[in-house]
């Protein structure tokens, strides 16, 4: 924190001064999470207050398709995505291409897509969702089969919480994807009391294996309100520290995996993004309609 303070302070000045936020998704490491975020949450929770903010300039403390979410709602603003390479393993799994040849294999399906993807593929479904309202979403379409892209383990979970036929893609998280059913057992044989939350972007083995599946909104959520003695979280861990740190008296337990991608962010480079205002996301004209459409339509279904 003591070396943090400088560019903490100097973040702080210029979002006054720009009349920017920065708004962070819950894997942001602590000093940004706690010290210059004005919001955080999950994916959904972010594009919620993308859409709600009347900030001049937005600051995207997350994946790139984090911040292109928030242009899509905000067309006509600044959006700052702090390191444009901080990209997303399931987002790099599907292209617009994939879509259309999905489409044709399964005419008259549709498509929902998890917000883990480009605007092109966005542009190119029915639907979006997070991890916090797939099932709402599956449902609110009112038929019995649909295409899931491109999570194959969130599709699965899905599967399970649904009488909705889902057509799954093959993507998957590099983080999540590296937890294993067997780890948990063992941690449940080391420590007694422990309450197994899991990300559902984790292989079914892991999910079985938990007490709890949720977004990384619910995690947290638990964690405030039941205060258990004991949580053994599964997802990214950077996240961990920022929930130890709300909930002292809860102790979080947490093999360490971490997203590459995530921890791209930094004091410096959201500190450089508002000296220069740069980078900045720019959507392809041709497809900021539709691709937003997808993510309000998401924006309608109530969790
Ligand atoms: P949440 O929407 O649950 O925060 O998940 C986003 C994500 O990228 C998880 O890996
Ligand atoms: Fe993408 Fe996985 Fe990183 Fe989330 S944790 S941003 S899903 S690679």
């Amino acid at each position: 924190w003591i070396t943090h303070a400088p560019l903490v302070h100097a973040i702080q000045r210029l979002k006054r001064e720009r009349r920017a936020v920065v708004l962070a998704h819950n894997y942001q490491a602590p000093e940004i999470f706690h010290g210059v975020a004005d919001r955080v949450g999950d994916s959904l929770a972010l594009a919620q207050q993308a859409r709600d903010t009347d900030a001049e300039v937005i600051v995207l403390a997350g994946v790139h398709f984090m911040a292109e979410t928030a242009k899509l709602m905000n067309p006509d603003k600044v959006v700052l995505c702090p390191e444009p390479e901080a990209g997303c393993s399931l987002a790099a799994s599907i292209t617009a291409a994939d879509v259309r040849a999905l489409r044709q294999r399964h005419p008259g399906i549709p498509v929902v897509a998890y917000v883990n993807t480009s605007v092109a593929v966005k542009a190119e479904v029915d639907i979006c969702c997070t991890s916090g309202n797939a099932v709402e979403v599956v449902e609110s379409l009112g038929v019995s089969r649909v295409i899931f892209l491109p999570d194959r383990y969130l599709a699965a979970h899905v599967a399970t919480q649904t009488a909705v036929e889902i057509v799954p893609w093959t993507g998957s998280c590099e983080v999540h994807v590296r937890f294993t059913g067997e780890e948990i057992e063992e941690y449940r044989s080391n420590y007694d009391d422990l309450l197994v939350v899991a990300h559902p972007e984790c292989p079914p083995d892991v999910l079985a294996a938990a007490d709890i599946v949720g977004s990384t909104a619910r995690m947290v959520e638990l964690i405030e309100a039941k205060k258990p003695p004991r949580v053994l979280l599964i997802t990214e861990c950077a996240m961990g520290d920022n929930v130890a740190a709300a909930v002292p008296e809860v102790e979080i337990v947490r093999p360490c995996n971490l997203c590459p991608h995530m921890r791209r962010i930094t004091l410096a480079n959201i500190l450089a993004a508002l000296e220069t205002l740069s980078p900045r996301v720019e959507i392809d004209p041709a497809v900021v309609a539709p691709a937003r459409r997808s993510v309000e339509r998401m924006l309608a279904v109530r969790p």
